[in-house]
């Protein structure tokens, strides 16, 4: 019997096997933002053979469960707290400490090359936008949601807890609008490709957006497919 079939949600899929994320990044399908839809759905979207996908899907689940050596953890099976300082302590972490030294090299770039590569000029706008949205968005997260989140669990006062639940449609819409800005990023740099007369600066660049892109996917999937269903949860109990 397969695990996975087409009718599942894609965050789900990812949920319950996060090695996924790999195809589905490379398929570019996305699993953060637009998680919360069947699987088929996206693949007929970007025209791609279903049962092809499926079987490689199935393969690779197989392959992981044969070789037990994953070393990724599985968020969905730690305790709220664990997840809140995992996703500060990493991708908060990585976009304080990265989106400062990006801007100097998107704009080094575009100071050398935007005359050639008028794209740049998009690019500088793109980057700066996303940034500037997702500093607004970590310092919500931090300062709002997640000190709820915190206090909830220490002293189990719903009060908090009806904070944290009360935000995240607004937190999932930002996420929703930092994921149509890197897909825009993508779109007007061609997938990423470096042109011929790139400097190293341009390549170093251009891996420096890839990783981000990568970093803030899995970061919005711990928080759109895992964290928010379960404070969510909480407020059935
Ligand atoms: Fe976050
Ligand atoms: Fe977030």
């Amino acid at each position: 019997m397969k695990r996975f079939n087409s009718i599942q949600n894609i965050g789900d899929i990812v949920v319950d096997f996060p090695k996924a994320a790999e195809l589905f990044k490379e398929l570019k399908i996305d699993f953060c933002c637009g998680g919360n839809r069947p699987l088929a759905i996206a693949l007929k979207e970007q025209k791609l053979d279903e049962e092809k996908v499926m079987a490689k899907l199935n393969e690779l689940y197989e392959v992981q469960q044969v070789n037990h050596n994953n070393s990724d953890r599985d968020w969905n099976e730690a305790t709220i707290g664990e997840l809140v300082k995992h996703i500060v302590d990493t991708h908060h972490a990585y976009l304080w400490s990265e989106l400062p030294k990006m801007s100097e090299y998107v704009t080094k770039i575009l100071r050398v090359h935007g005359e050639n590569h008028p794209e740049l000029l998009k690019v500088h706008k793109l980057f700066h936008m996303v940034k500037m949205e997702l500093e607004e968005h970590l310092v919500k997260e931090e300062t709002n949601q997640y000190p709820a989140i915190y206090r909830y669990l220490e002293t189990k006062d719903k009060v908090d807890l009806i904070k944290a639940v009360k935000i995240i449609a607004e937190l999932e819409a930002e996420h929703t609008a930092a994921g149509d800005i890197l897909k825009e990023l993508r779109l007007v740099t061609n997938d990423y490709l470096v042109p011929d007369d790139a400097c190293r600066s341009y390549d170093l660049t251009y891996l420096k957006l890839v990783e981000m892109e990568s970093d803030i996917f899995q970061h919005i999937h711990l928080e759109n497919n895992i964290l928010f269903p379960k404070l969510e949860a909480l407020t059935n109990k």
